[in-house]
């Protein structure tokens, strides 16, 4: 582990600039080995079995569970549920409390530069229970005023949809600040993770937020485990999402009782090997520690944003402090549609992202179709940068525009 592109065998292809580790990270080989080794030396189908392989799955499956919870400061393990990802997570909020719990007449605000997954399942919740959508603003830097914050979350709110750091724009939110606000009017906060957790230490008890959702695959773990982080009490009171195997305590012919949480939402034979996969990429982090995670990427997107700015007809969007863009640099270049510049970047082996983002109200809210994005990790360096800003310079001599 040194906590540098040395550790990602992707990486060592030097040709290659990865500069889309918001969509996904790399995986180091630490992660990769250990699914290998779940799959080499046990195999077998966790809380199943009663003999040593599945006991060793299952103390695997449970073990990775414990290092979530302790990742993100979470009272006990069995606050946290294994998903597929943060999407299933909201979704798993949404169709089980949002339904259980929020009646005609009540508010979910969401927020406008929300990824689609923390917006398509409340707009579900609230046709389904006519409750409305009140939509909270930001400014152009993607930060939510207190006065906004105020005039949108009152009596009427029951759950209040945030991501903790966009997708398109970085912001870190004050949850902290937003969860005392909806508590205080007996509403709970629903805080997508997703682009905060793989770049800063979250201790869900200090942010006091009751639900915190985030992916394995965006923090060096692998594509498909996410996490529900939720309250027990809350988790308790809601009902199961999807019903089967493994999430009862008794079945007859007409009913179900349904086990203790998390088991109760964890219905199937679940991703023990993403699991243990990700308790890999935590221990990774917790090594390098997000004291230096952050530094190295700040460093990295200063650099980045500097270098840019030099650069005519292009236009980097939110604020202009670089510690506020986790990683995060989203442009356009006058007259370039983003797929062009993206593709003409992929021909010098420049990853980045082009498009809407899953973020369609907030890029109607910036009054653009679609942007590109750079999003850097730990792990990229300052030769990439140069390397990436030199392509990025040339991109409207190849589309035919002149200087
Ligand atoms: N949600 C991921 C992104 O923003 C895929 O790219």
């Amino acid at each position: 582990m040194t906590g540098s592109k040395a550790d990602f065998p992707l990486l060592l292809n030097e040709d290659y600039i990865y500069f889309d580790n918001a969509a996904t990270s790399m995986r180091p080989k630490e992660v990769t080995d250990a699914i290998t080794a779940f799959y080499e030396e046990m195999n077998a189908n966790p809380m199943r079995g009663l003999y040593e392989w599945s006991i060793n799955a299952t103390e695997a499956y449970e073990g990775a569970r414990k290092k979530v919870a302790r990742f993100i400061g979470a009272k006990s393990a069995s606050e946290i549920v294994f998903t597929r990802n943060s999407t299933e997570s909201l979704n798993l909020v949404a169709y089980s409390y949002g339904r259980a719990f929020v009646n005609e007449g009540d508010e979910i605000v969401v927020s406008v530069s929300e990824h689609h997954s923390n917006i398509l399942p409340w707009q579900m919740v609230a046709r389904e229970k006519k409750a409305k959508l009140v939509w909270l603003e930001c400014d152009e830097n993607g930060a939510y005023s207190d006065e906004e914050l105020e005039s949108k979350i009152g009596p009427k709110t029951k759950v209040v949809a945030i991501a903790h750091v966009s997708n398109v724009l970085g912001q870190p939110k004050d949850l902290k600040k937003i969860a005392a606000l909806a508590h205080s009017f007996g509403a709970v906060i629903v805080a997508d993770g997703a682009q905060a957790a793989p770049h800063m230490a979250v201790d869900v008890q200090d942010l006091d937020v009751d639900f915190y959702v985030f992916s394995g695959h965006k923090m060096l773990g692998p594509m498909g485990i996410g996490v529900l982080y939720a309250k027990k009490a809350l988790l308790e009171k809601m009902p199961p999402f999807l019903t089967g195997g493994e999430m009862i305590e008794y079945v007859t012919r007409e009913d179900a009782t349904f086990a203790e949480v998390p088991h109760k939402f964890e219905a199937g034979t679940v991703n023990a090997a993403g699991a243990v996969g990700l308790g890999a990429a935590i221990d990774y982090l917790n090594v390098l520690g997000f004291d230096a995670v952050r530094h190295r990427e700040e460093k990295i997107t200063a650099l980045l944003m500097e270098e840019m700015a030099k650069i005519p007809h292009v236009t980097v969007y939110g604020d202009k402090d670089p510690a506020k863009h986790c990683g995060i640099v989203t442009f356009n270049i006058d007259g370039c549609h983003p797929h062009d510049v993206a593709s003409i970047l992929d021909a010098d082996h420049i990853c980045i992202r082009a498009g809407h983002h899953c973020a369609q109200p907030l890029m109607q809210y910036m009054k653009v179709n679609s942007t590109c994005r750079a999003s850097v990790y730990f792990y990229n360096t300052e030769n990439e940068v140069m390397r990436f800003v030199q392509s990025l310079a040339r991109v409207r001599e190849e589309l035919g525009y002149g200087s």
